[in-house]
């Protein structure tokens, strides 16, 4: 009886690391490639480079990519997490091309410092797909393509929203939290933002400081803020809406109301920015579309096929203001 129970625990026991295995080998895993046994025709192999995990924005980015496997039984995904290192990027691109993956996709965390690793892409023949950020190369055939948003367009979008509402002649007080120093994100949205508010010299911007993306560094920052210059401030400009999650929080601590004492405008769409713009606590967000792993995917085959991509894939992004677009639009959102 005792042998026969044995016997028994040891058979599942050993289907279950089968299966494990089995699941192991077609997952998206950094180091492992498809067993042979798997397939007889090879899989196209798609190493990616992400920046890190500093917002709810990127992290529906990397679910988007890391579901790439599952959507597609023909592809392989090697994921690298650079944590917020450039050269962790590098070197996981330089992992990728000893690998001999078919397509690399990079998420740049800054725009510069490409040339010489994506040089050596080149040189290797393994074509690169630009996700979400741009970089500043000297050579455009550095890379093949870039999928992303047109993040000037994001900034203008806001300030046209705070124009609308304060009007011509208004004396505006604004703060910005500013992405991470150096990324085509933030540079792009200040630039835009800037260029929106040029035609209205009353429009004063009258401190700007990174949040990194982050929550909690936007909450940081706008304590100070609020510390420095309190109830003189109207307007929050958020380069993302984690950060503008953070700095409600800040102005909630300080006493006064966000979305009421002072107007919150963001971009990314995120669900919670969405709750708190259900709430009147967010005023306006600019929508920045992260879920872009099917358009690698389709990047990766057009390149594989040797087709030429056009430079820029724009996004398509929609913009929301006030609690009842925030409402209505909830019940949808995908992130
Ligand atoms: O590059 C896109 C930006 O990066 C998103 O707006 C932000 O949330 C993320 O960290």
């Amino acid at each position: 009886m005792k042998i026969k129970k044995l016997t028994a625990l040891v058979t599942v026991a050993m289907l279950a690391t089968t299966m494990f295995v089995g699941c192991g080998s077609s997952s998206s895993s950094s180091a492992t490639s498809s067993s042979s046994t798997e397939t007889t025709t090879k899989k196209l192999v798609i190493g990616f480079s992400q920046i890190g995990q500093e917002s709810g924005w990127r992290d529906a980015e990397t679910n988007s990519v890391k579901d790439i496997p599952n959507q597609n039984k023909d592809i392989e995904l090697k994921f690298s997490d650079g944590q917020q290192k450039q050269e962790n990027q590098i070197a996981a691109i330089r992992s990728f091309i000893a690998q001999k993956v078919d397509v690399i996709g990079l998420a740049p965390i800054v725009e510069t410092g490409w040339d010489t690793v994506l040089k050596e892409a080149k040189d290797a023949k393994i074509p690169v797909v630009l996700l979400d950020r741009n970089v500043k190369v000297s050579d455009p055939t550095l890379y093949a393509t870039f999928i992303g948003s047109d993040f000037i367009a994001e900034g203008k979008s806001v300030a046209k929203f705070v124009t609308d509402k304060f009007g011509k002649d208004a004396a505006v007080s604004i703060v910005e939290l500013q992405g991470t120093v150096g990324a085509s994100a933030a540079t792009d949205r200040q630039k835009g933002f800037m260029d929106g508010i040029k035609d209205f010299p009353t429009y004063k911007v009258i401190k700007s400081q990174t949040g990194d993306f982050t929550r909690a560094k936007g909450k940081e920052v706008m304590e100070a803020f609020l510390k420095s210059e309190g109830k003189k401030i109207q307007v929050v400009y958020a380069h993302n809406d984690d950060m503008a999650m953070g700095a409600i929080q800040a102005i909630e601590e300080y006493g006064l109301k966000p979305g009421v004492d002072i107007i919150i405008v963001s971009i990314d769409g995120v669900k919670d920015a969405f709750v708190a713009m259900a709430a009147g606590k967010t005023n306006f967000i600019a929508e920045c579309n992260p879920l872009l792993g099917p358009q690698l995917v389709q990047a990766a085959r057009d390149l594989k096929a040797g087709k030429t991509l056009e430079k820029w894939v724009k996004s398509d992004e929609k913009t929301f203001a006030g609690a009842d677009a925030a409402k209505a639009a909830l019940p949808d959102r995908k992130y």
